[in-house]
């Protein structure tokens, strides 16, 4: 179970500059929900995805993970519990690493403490399924720089690194925006798949409507920093396109092109 508990998140608090990112937030994600979050650019759709990361603290109210009040505890303490996809297809691994030597590194940053290291060979065999899964052929490229690799066999390959941890919480944050259509069809699918074997609890960052009614098993609105709609599974299976958008719009929130043009991709 996550759960934020009347968060708060201030940016430059009692400056001219002051950003109120988090206005209120009171969630509670039982273990194993799949989550999908839509709303207007600057709605606090990333900065909630950080504070359940640790990548920023709460100004007010806590997170707890699995009955652990994780608020004052740093992002490193808890990354072995929490796997993280970003936008950038580029920011999620070492471009100038192999793709072993990154799967190796995702690897250590899962092991508990105390765990005996693999071997290579061992590694390599636990390396090699997940990737040929992929159906990418990746699992014979395993020497390869990331950096050689495509936009959407990169993302791919940081699914595989997320999912090797075993996360509790997998965090992805339009995790599928810089792919094209297919490769953003295929990544999700890996994506459902994943979250499915694992059964970790997931929160997916869409601007894609139609990706955000089709998946997952509840769906929330987000705007100015709170949640302003929160579908069940059944109520967001009723859902339409035009609808969603609508809850964004009557909030006084722009819809953009991104989130209507994609929403057939
Ligand atoms: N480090 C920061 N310093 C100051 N303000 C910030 C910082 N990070 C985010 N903000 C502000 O907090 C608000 C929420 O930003 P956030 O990135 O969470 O929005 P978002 O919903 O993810 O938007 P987008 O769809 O554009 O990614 C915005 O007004 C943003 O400008
Ligand atoms: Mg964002």
């Amino acid at each position: 179970m996550l759960e934020m508990r009347a968060v708060r998140l201030v940016y430059n608090e009692g400056t001219t500059t002051e950003v109120v990112a988090v206005a209120g937030l009171d969630i509670t994600i039982p273990s194993g929900q799949f989550v999908t979050v839509v709303g207007s650019n600057g709605a606090g759709k990333s900065s909630f995805i950080q504070l359940v990361s640790g990548a920023v603290r709460p100004t007010t109210g806590r997170v707890v993970i699995a009955g652990t009040d994780v608020t004052r505890q740093p992002q490193h303490r808890r990354a072995g519990r929490i796997g993280r996809v970003f936008d950038n297809p580029h920011a999620g691994s070492v471009p100038e690493l192999s793709i072993e030597e990154n799967l190796a590194l995702a690897m250590a940053r899962g092991r508990r403490r105390g765990l005996r290291l693999a071997t290579t060979r061992q590694r390599r065999e636990q390396m090699r399924a997940p990737l040929a899964n992929l159906g990418l052929g990746l699992e014979n490229r395993l020497h390869d720089p990331v950096r050689l690799l495509s936009a959407g066999q990169r993302q791919s390959l940081t699914m595989v690194m997320a999912s090797l941890t075993s996360p509790e919480v997998l965090l992805l944050d339009e995790h599928l925006a810089a792919l094209d259509p297919g490769t953003a069809s295929r990544v999700l699918d890996l994506t459902v798949g994943l979250v499915r074997r694992l059964a970790c609890t997931t929160i997916m960052v869409t601007h894609n409507m139609e990706h955000a009614i089709t998946v997952g098993d509840r769906l929330l609105v987000m705007s100015r920093g709170r949640v302003i709609a929160d579908f069940d599974a059944e109520e967001k299976a009723r859902l339409t396109v035009p609808e969603l958008v609508g809850h964004i719009t009557g909030a006084g929130d722009v819809v953009s092109d991104r989130m209507l043009l994609e929403e057939s991709a």
